[in-house]
């Protein structure tokens, strides 16, 4: 299978932060208006070498961006990147905590206004999941969801939650509330677990935050019985491979994509943080065919699973089919 088929296979993207999709060019621009000095290899800020190391950077550029006009140029960027991608639809954390520079209110809606404007332009159709980060207190949390649905920000479609399980320890009851509350407004709900917990933080984001999917939950491998679960209730892991190479794993080798397809388990192929990890969701479902041998037809079933997985409404999900249906028609050999 060539990359540009890939390319041009009609993609959704559940799991990636607009924290990650800042190149080091902009982060040199925006250091420079801020007045920040860097470092002397601007270079060595990409490729963190810990899940530590990475939220400690986001929390740097993101702090740059301090003008409401500077977070809608980003947003408008990265869906404009995404669609050069050939990626139609995605679902984007984004996670105040880290964006010091700028009110969470001035943010979220900055950053509706740059996915708007470049949905109106013709690039990725980009939506808002807005990110609770762990270390965070269950009041904090609660606020966040209660302003959320005083004043929803246009582009928000779910709450999710992000961080370094290994550092907070397990939080799952502490955020109950707010994802509670989150569920009754009908947002959608999703929670990074599985990579800097093990299956026991998979379990709590099942039962304690009630979510309909996983970002990564990789780490599910090592509770066949979790596996079952997640195969039986149709639970959809987003799975970002380089970045499990990268902060996880350690080698491509090592990580258990095939294993989760061989279990049954539905799985979506993710970029977490692209530009940060130097990949595209092109490269990433390439990856996934070199780990799985699943061909064109595997990254279409990923596509499927995906929609079927995100919040957007029943009209997208439909068009999003629409197209992905004709995308394989024209591609995949008839086989009747
Ligand atoms: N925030 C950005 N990338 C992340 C990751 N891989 N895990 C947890 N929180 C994150
Ligand atoms: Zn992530």
């Amino acid at each position: 299978m060539d990359d540009d088929s890939l390319r041009r296979l009609p993609k959704v993207e559940l799991h990636v932060h607009l924290e990650g999709s800042f190149d080091v060019d902009r982060i040199v621009e925006l250091a420079d208006e801020a007045g920040e000095e860097l470092p002397a290899n601007p270079q060595s800020i990409l490729r963190p070498k810990s899940l530590s190391e990475l939220l400690a950077r986001l929390d740097w550029w993101c702090g740059l961006i301090r003008t409401p006009e500077q977070a809608v140029r980003q947003a408008y960027d990265f869906a404009a990147r995404l669609g050069a991608d050939g990626v139609a639809y995605a679902e984007v954390i984004v996670n105040p905590t880290h964006w010091r520079g700028l009110r969470r209110e001035a943010l979220l809606e900055a950053v509706s206004a740059g996915f708007d404007q470049a949905a109106r332009d013709g690039h990725c159709d980009a939506w808002l999941l807005v990110s609770l980060l762990r270390s965070q207190s269950a009041d904090e949390a609660l606020e966040v969801v209660e302003a959320l649905a005083a004043r929803p920000p246009s582009r928000l479609v779910g709450l999710s939650i992000d961080g370094n399980e290994a550092a907070t320890g397990p939080t799952g009851h502490r955020f109950a509330p707010a994802f509670a509350l989150a569920g009754a407004l009908g947002l959608g709900r999703t929670a990074h677990a599985g990579e800097s917990s093990g299956p026991e933080g998979i379990v709590s984001a099942l039962d304690d935050l009630g979510v309909s999917r996983i970002d990564h939950g990789v780490r599910c491998v090592e509770d066949r019985d979790l596996m079952g679960r997640l195969a039986t209730e149709g639970v959809a892991l987003n799975v970002c491979l380089t970045s499990n190479v990268e902060l996880l794993y350690g080698s491509i080798d090592g990580h258990p994509l095939a294993t989760l397809v061989d279990g049954g388990i539905a799985v979506t192929i993710n970029t977490d943080d692209p530009v940060t990890l130097d990949v595209t969701l092109t490269s990433e479902l390439a990856l996934a065919q070199s780990v799985c041998r699943w061909g064109l037809q595997g990254a279409i079933a990923a596509t499927e699973t995906a929609i079927r997985a995100s919040f957007a409404s029943a009209s997208k999900a439909s068009d999003l089919h629409k197209r992905l249906s004709e995308f394989a028609g024209w591609t995949l050999p008839d086989r009747t």
